[in-house]
């Protein structure tokens, strides 16, 4: 256990408002393409949060010029001398993120190399960079594995490609996407993600210079240009934070306003928001006028009271329910009368937080098996990955300590629900990905504190 400690007094429900910024998984995206860049980029509304800090150092580490924009939020990059880093400055960020494996093709482009060191991430199943790779050296790429990391070369430059994803995954179709805009001709990628967080990533690069075509299918298209200029773009707002704090008003039958939350990006997640029983209000923008300052638009969430309904969930990839959503809507189903089901589709280990929960008092079984929906990869691969959930159950304090981002934010959730105090060791790694957890807690009246 660290001495890494919240303090939290359950049993109050969260209510007010508190505001998500420029989504984690896109910000980090849209700082590596700013290397691709012959000119300055400016991302605005960008969190402080530890990923951002790493990606920061890692361009830092490359000779981009990182500066403070005059907005708050506002981040400015200058690519104009990039240059290789020591494998020591690079080494300072290796095990803290997976990002540094998107900066493969930006990298080989800029200089004709790259060192990639060991990844790190939440630990919620192998996550193999195999598809990462293959698609690298169709692109003409020479990887070579050391103790260390990875040693790139493109000999011969890099070449647009036909390539098919074995899974959509995420990653693997930035690092595509990343690397084909610069590459020589064109590259289909077929199996492609199609999160909303890739398109913004696709909007990034349009603004830049790339041609990038999104068919349907999950195919895209992209034709490689001579050269990309800067961009100036504000992110898309952080869903998965904003579906967390969904969560926790839920189960703590409170009442959250999430400003900057976008109803288009959560629909699916607001779908089961609403079959479980919860209720929201899509909150619109209110333009300044005369004497009145205006206000930001937003989602208001809240538990109307009586008792909340069991559903069945398949986290899926987009636009299927997120698995990020899983974990905090996992501790609010402890609190609806039945069995609801949660399969995990996208990781095979993305269950294990729940022994915290049984402790606080949960019953939550988990399976081998597909429950629910349609079989999925790991069906037959013997990995704990559907979990049952029977409610409604009285939470008690426990002292936690936290495994991961997600699972991290749910064990504070669940300690923030239950009757009692209870310890959270190892909050510090929520500061990953959440911005500023403790000030928005007690905006909300959550009773925390530090030792
Ligand atoms: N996969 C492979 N081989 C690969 C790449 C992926 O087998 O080379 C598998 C993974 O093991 C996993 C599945 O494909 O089973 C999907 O992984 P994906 O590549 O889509 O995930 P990722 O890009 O590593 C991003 C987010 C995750 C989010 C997933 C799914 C970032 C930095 N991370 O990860 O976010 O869960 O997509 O949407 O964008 C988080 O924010 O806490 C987080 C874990």
């Amino acid at each position: 256990m660290t001495d890494d400690v919240l303090v939290v007094h359950g049993g109050t429900p969260l209510h007010g408002q508190i505001r998500v910024r420029g989504a984690k998984n896109l910000v980090s995206k849209a700082m590596v393409a700013a290397l691709l860049g012959d000119g300055p980029s400016r991302l605005f509304d960008v969190p402080r949060i530890r990923d951002v800090e790493v990606v920061r150092g890692l361009l830092e580490a490359h000779g981009v010029k990182v500066t403070d924009g005059a907005i708050e939020g506002e981040l400015v990059f200058d690519p104009a001398n990039v240059e290789g880093a020591t494998t020591d400055e690079i080494n300072v960020h290796a095990g803290s993120s997976r990002i540094p494996i998107l900066l493969c093709g930006p990298l080989l482009h800029r200089l004709g190399h790259a060192f990639i060191p060991d990844l790190g991430g939440c630990h919620i199943g192998p996550r193999p960079i195999d598809f990462h790779m293959r698609a690298l050296r169709e692109f003409g790429a020479a990887v070579e594995k050391a103790p260390e990391g990875l040693h790139l070369t493109a000999p011969d430059g890099l070449r647009g490609t036909k390539f098919e994803l074995p899974y959509p995954s995420v990653g693997a179709t930035e690092q595509v996407l990343l690397t084909a805009v610069l590459a020589d001709g064109v590259t289909e990628l077929r199996n492609a993600a199609v999160e909303p967080e890739i398109i913004d990533l696709i909007c990034v690069l349009q603004k830049m210079g790339a041609i990038i075509k999104v068919h349907t299918d999950r195919v895209i298209e992209i034709q490689g240009v001579r050269r990309l200029g800067g961009y100036t773009h504000r992110p898309m707002p952080d869903r998965i934070e904003a579906a967390s704090w969904a969560a926790a008003a839920l189960a703590t039958g409170g009442d959250v306003e999430v400003l900057g939350a976008e109803q288009v990006d959560m629909m699916t997640f607001l779908n089961v928001f609403r079959s479980v029983g919860g209720e929201f209000e899509v909150t619109d923008v209110q333009p300044p006028l005369a004497g009145n300052p205006g206000r930001q638009g937003g989602i208001r969430f809240w538990h109307p009271g009586g008792e909340l309904r069991p559903v069945a969930i398949e986290t899926d990839v987009h636009p299927g329910f997120m698995t990020d959503w899983q974990q905090p809507m996992v501790v609010a189903l402890t609190q609806a009368r039945g069995l609801s089901i949660m399969h995990e589709t996208v990781y095979e280990q993305r269950l294990g937080y729940t022994d915290a929960l049984n402790k606080m008092g949960a019953t939550i079984q988990v399976y081998r098996d597909c429950l629910g929906g349609t079989p999925c990869r790991f069906g037959r691969r013997n990995f704990k990955h559907s979990a049952v959930i029977a409610g409604p159950s009285k939470l008690h304090a426990a002292d936690l300590e936290i495994p991961d981002l997600r699972a991290g934010f749910s064990h504070l959730i669940a300690a923030l629900a239950a009757e009692g105090t209870s310890r959270v060791y190892g909050v510090d790694l929520i500061n990953r990905g959440y911005e500023d957890f403790e000030a928005k807690l007690s905006a909300l009246g959550a009773r925390v504190e530090r030792p």
